[in-house]
């Protein structure tokens, strides 16, 4: 919806990727109750309200219990559909039109759910979205890193027979105490598989995270990152490689990694030259959608229209779609930039 403010009204509009996002945290939680009552499932909260009303988050651990605990509504192959699409459907009116989304085969194969019956669940609603609303989705499957790295590499095999449909690896979960070094080997073995990796580092982590992510990963781009800012010369690093960060403004507010949005490193990371991204994470706990990120961050910072133009261009280029894909995206994107009018 158009507001009276052209500069916002072109971020929210642009085209643009989203890189970060977990479909489980895109569970709101009226699905999340339709879907309980679907499976005869039992919920401990009275109503959407009663579960909304626990979105009161004190770190990154204390939403991971109840999001862990969400997700057991997720059950059959519909489940992971409508949940996807559910998610193209906002993603749409945000100007999204290429999402790289990331799931946590784990979660689900722990509740006795096999691989299989989430990537085709997840693969419908992603061809659904795409006939629907014309966005690209890729998936990139996130090992936790509070389980083992043997544990990994059992997901993995279950992982290999599908491989071909599956876009990248990522690192999630509970960051403090478990280090990317944890998952060393098995990173280099989805990296012999021909995929790129990425990995959630610097979110609650310290700087030292993020390093072992480039060395020891040797990830293509960093999710979240927002610490680097205490460290000038992984600064110097990020931005003489141009590594991309995936940053999440609302998730960063919600699980108390900045105390308000004005003091977040977002300005810093950008003034120094780093490939900024714009990310939702877990939409449906963090208070909103790409849209609703931009809007925070534009009532924070004011930015001028070359700087959303700036991060738009950044989320095409360091998505990994194709670069014909890419070139025709930033076509798009330079002619909606070059007809404003401010
Ligand atoms: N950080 C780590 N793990 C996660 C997150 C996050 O923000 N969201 C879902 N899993
Ligand atoms: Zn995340």
């Amino acid at each position: 919806m158009a507001t009276n403010n052209p500069v916002l009204d072109f971020a929210l509009s642009c085209p643009k990727a989203e890189l970060h996002m977990h479909i489980e945290g895109s569970l709101e939680p009226e699905l999340a109750f339709a879907l309980a009552q679907r499976n005869g499932i039992a919920f401990p909260y009275v109503d959407s309200e009663a579960l909304r009303a626990a979105y009161n988050f004190a770190d990154l651990q204390s939403f991971l219990d109840l999001y862990y605990a969400c997700a057991d509504v997720l059950r059959t192959e519909a489940d992971f559909r409508d949940l996807m699409l559910a998610y193209l459907e906002r993603a749409q009116a945000d100007g999204i039109v290429h999402t790289e989304i990331f799931f946590d085969p784990q979660t689900h194969t722990a509740r006795g759910i096999t691989f299989e019956t989430v990537l085709k669940g997840l693969e419908a609603g992603a061809a659904e979205g795409n006939a629907r609303f014309g966005i690209t989705s890729r998936l990139i499957v996130c090992f936790l890193r509070h389980l083992s790295e043997d544990e990994g590499f059992a997901m993995l095999a279950q992982v290999e027979p599908f491989i071909d449909r599956i876009h990248g690896f990522g690192l999630d979960s509970s960051e403090r105490g478990h280090p990317s070094a944890k998952f060393e080997r098995l990173f280099a073995r989805c990296r012999a598989l021909g995929k790129p990796v990425v990995a959630h580092a610097g979110e609650e982590g310290p700087p030292a995270y993020i390093y072992e992510a480039l060395d020891l990963l040797k990830v293509s781009r960093i999710d979240h990152g927002v610490r680097a800012s205490e460290d000038p010369d992984l600064m110097q690093r990020l931005a003489r490689e141009q590594i991309p960060l995936t940053v999440c403004p609302l998730s960063n507010i919600r699980l108390c990694v900045f105390e308000q949005m004005e003091l977040h490193t977002l300005p810093k990371l950008l003034e120094a030259g780093l490939k900024v991204t714009l990310n939702s994470d877990d939409p449906a706990y963090f208070g909103g959608y790409l849209g609703d990120n931009i809007r925070a961050v534009q009532a924070a910072f004011d930015w001028d229209a070359k700087t959303w133009y700036k991060l738009a261009r950044n989320s095409l280029e360091a998505s990994f779609a194709s670069a014909e894909q890419k070139a025709d995206w930033i076509a798009g994107l330079d002619e909606q930039f070059n007809s404003l009018a401010v």
